[in-house]
């Protein structure tokens, strides 16, 4: 269906879940823009259910009337998806909102889809939540799921598909799937939560999830360590890798994003004098002020122990992604590589960026021990039209395919944590063969063949 859903339709929609649930106008504008205001829709309709059974009975709605629907969480994606870019109706999860009791056997808990991040990491004293991110009070376990979140402590615990031990949701035809007990060990058939994990709401609305928890830690230091650049940020992190027992982030960032956050969010800068770059560390436990203490040497570092001074020392890696903010809109890019490439990557993308675009500015940070790399772009002489998702004129792909040049070069990923979304779904066969991408396709059909879940997100 193209167009506006019929007042009809709206109508069943409401007597689903009443109709003060049902947001319309500029009650549903806030549901239609993503939080950098990089990505700008429309939506006629913001749903807001509150139980599988409801998201079950819009979705048939939606199936039988070929209305598209755009699964909304925190909205705190980077890459468009949660936004209804083409008029979609969108689904929001705010009222799938109950945390069950923690099952202390297990170190496991379910959560509904729309339960925050910090929600779960709060659920029982002596656990946590393995995935921890800047957004984690605003960003929900639906939307971390469908994206598959990454984070600070990935190189510890993994991604968000690593905590699933079980999900529910709904096909886009109506039907229920959970798979809810939480088995370690289950291997009866086709591990599907795993799939809709990074799925990025193509394949079904996930409603809840059943989530390993990890051990709270104890006794946490955090230092960062000033670096001479990437090649020496990527050397001292990968020995902290193998010398540091209860390591749990190695992060990179340098002094061109701190100036930034120095000048125009008051940051206090954590080394004088300044270092061209700078690796943070965290590590917990027996041992871990020693271990990193070894580690460290003579090198420039400020420690932290406590919370405050671990806070303050965090926000100079956490605040990053607003360093760029603040000389335009930023393309946000996110790549990855294997780790024998990282410093490569890290030392050259600002260069093909410069070939490509002189006046762009680029900011540089990232989780090192993943390979991984955020590359914020601020382009030269930008042309607003936010709907494009970074302030430039349609079809100025030229910093885009700089940097996912040099990655598929590289080895790597596009998309390293935030998802192909609506940014980068025409780069993908730089990543992913035909044969890939053909698959991907039948896997999307075979899940919603009405085609009507997140269209316009990830290639068809
Ligand atoms: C981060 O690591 O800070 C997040 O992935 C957000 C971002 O890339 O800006
Ligand atoms: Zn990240």
């Amino acid at each position: 269906m193209s167009g506006d859903p019929p007042a009809s339709l709206l109508r069943q929609f409401a007597a689903v879940v009443g109709q003060s649930h049902v947001l319309t106008g500029d009650a549903a504008a806030g549901y239609a823009v993503d939080w950098t205001g990089g990505f700008t829709g429309h939506a006629p309709a913001v749903l807001r259910p509150a139980g599988t059974a409801e998201v079950a009975a819009l979705l048939g709605l939606c199936a039988d009337a070929g209305v598209a629907v755009v699964p909304q969480g925190g909205n705190t994606g980077l890459v468009g998806g949660g936004v209804p870019l083409h008029g979609e109706v969108v689904l929001s999860s705010a009222r799938l909102d109950r945390l069950g009791p923690v099952d202390l056997d297990a170190g496991q808990v379910s959560a509904g889809a729309g339960v925050s991040l910090q929600q779960v990491a709060d659920a029982a004293p002596g656990l946590d939540l393995g995935v921890f991110i800047a957004s984690r009070h605003s960003a929900t376990v639906g939307g971390a799921v469908a994206t598959n979140a990454g984070g600070l402590r990935v190189l510890r615990y993994g991604p968000m598909r690593a905590q699933l031990r079980g999900i529910e949701a709904v096909l886009s035809d109506g039907t229920v799937l959970s798979h809810m007990s939480g088995l370690v060990k289950d291997n009866t058939g086709y591990d599907y939560p795993s799939l809709l994990a990074g799925s990025e709401g193509t394949l079904a609305v996930i409603t809840a999830a059943r989530l390993q928890l990890v051990p709270r830690m104890t006794d946490p230091v955090t230092v960062i360590v000033g670096a001479d650049g990437p090649a020496d940020v990527h050397a001292l992190a990968r020995r902290a890798v193998r010398e540091v027992g209860g390591l749990q982030s190695a992060e990179f960032f340098t002094q061109a994003g701190l100036d930034l956050l120095a000048e125009h969010a008051g940051l206090a800068l954590p080394l004088r004098p300044p270092t061209p770059a700078y690796l943070l560390l965290e590590a917990a436990g027996p041992g871990a002020a020693e271990d990193l203490a070894e580690l460290i040497g003579g090198r420039p570092a400020a420690v932290g122990t406590g919370a405050a001074e671990r806070a303050r020392l965090w926000a100079c890696r956490e605040r990053h992604p607003e360093a760029a903010g603040f000389l335009g809109v930023p393309l946000k890019l996110d790549v990855s590589v294997p780790a024998a490439r990282w410093v490569q990557l890290a030392s050259k993308v600002a260069g093909v960026v410069a070939e490509a675009d002189p006046e762009a500015r680029v900011i540089i940070y990232g989780h090192v021990a993943d390979g991984n790399l955020h590359v914020n772009v601020v382009p030269g002489a930008a042309v607003a039209d936010p709907a494009h998702g970074a302030g430039r004129a349609v079809g100025d792909d030229r910093h885009e395919d700089a940097v996912f040049s040099l990655v598929a070069s590289l080895g790597g990923s596009i998309s390293a944590e935030h998802g192909i979304g609506a940014l980068k779904a025409r780069w993908l066969p730089l990543v992913r063969s035909d044969a890939e991408r053909a698959l991907f396709a039948r896997v999307r059909a075979a899940f919603d063949p009405a085609g009507i879940l997140n269209p316009h997100v990830l290639p068809r």
